[in-house]
């Protein structure tokens, strides 16, 4: 691998999650590297530069069992706009529910593109209960997975990788529970009030 584009589709931007975890990866990379916002940038811009860069890396959520519709906009641009020689994509998805198999569709989806248009598809990083993996002590084989990702892209040596919470599932939920009922606390929220359909 030569030079790396990182493509951040999450809505929240640089106040995601996804870019939480492009913080924590890049330090491995040991290539030169850009990273560029599908939500606030201008995705022609973006198509143009796809063809200056040896590999891409799309980092996005999972919304609506999906991919976020900044990515699948970005998507319909780059098909119009395809660059002459065609990087390698590879992916890191995360979802908020604890089984990475949730991110199964939205992983095919992009590999359906790949095919669809020439670009070959290289790693893939599935990230389960992705709200709370960086909670201690099992961040630490978020924090492995991560380096596989850096040095697999870096080394041309494709992986298809996963990891969530190593929790049972009654336990993701009774703290997920606490966790949401301590976040609407804090902003003067009843749990009767978080779940009427009036919440937005
Ligand atoms: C509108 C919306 C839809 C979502 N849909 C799903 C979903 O279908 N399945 C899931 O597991 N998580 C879902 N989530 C949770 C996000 O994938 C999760 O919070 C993720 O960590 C957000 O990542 P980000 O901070 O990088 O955007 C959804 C979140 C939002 C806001």
């Amino acid at each position: 691998m030569d030079k790396l584009l990182i493509l951040n589709g999450s809505p929240r931007a640089l106040r995601s999650n996804s870019q939480k975890f492009i913080e924590m990866m890049t330090p491995h990379l040991g290539c030169e590297w850009e990273e560029c916002f599908l939500f606030t940038q201008n995705h022609r811009e973006i198509c143009d530069k796809v063809k200056e860069y040896s590999d891409v890396l799309f980092v996005f959520p999972l919304y609506v069992d999906s991919l976020p519709c900044c990515v699948l906009e970005f998507l319909d641009c780059l098909c119009q706009n395809l660059p002459d020689s065609r990087p390698t994509v590879h992916l890191m998805i995360n979802c908020g529910f604890l089984e990475t198999e949730q991110n199964s569709i939205a992983i095919k989806t992009l590999q359906f593109f790949c095919k669809k248009y020439g670009f070959p598809f290289g790693s893939c990083l599935s990230i389960g209960s992705g709200e709370a993996i960086l909670t201690p002590p099992f961040d630490m084989l978020f924090k492995l997975n991560l380096k596989k990702l850096a040095k697999s892209i870096k080394n041309s040596a494709p992986l298809t990788l996963s990891i969530a919470l190593p929790i049972s599932k009654e336990r993701f939920v009774a703290e997920s529970e606490k966790f949401w009922l301590r976040a609407g606390e804090k902003n003067g929220l009843t749990k009767e009030q978080m779940q009427s359909p009036n919440i937005e």
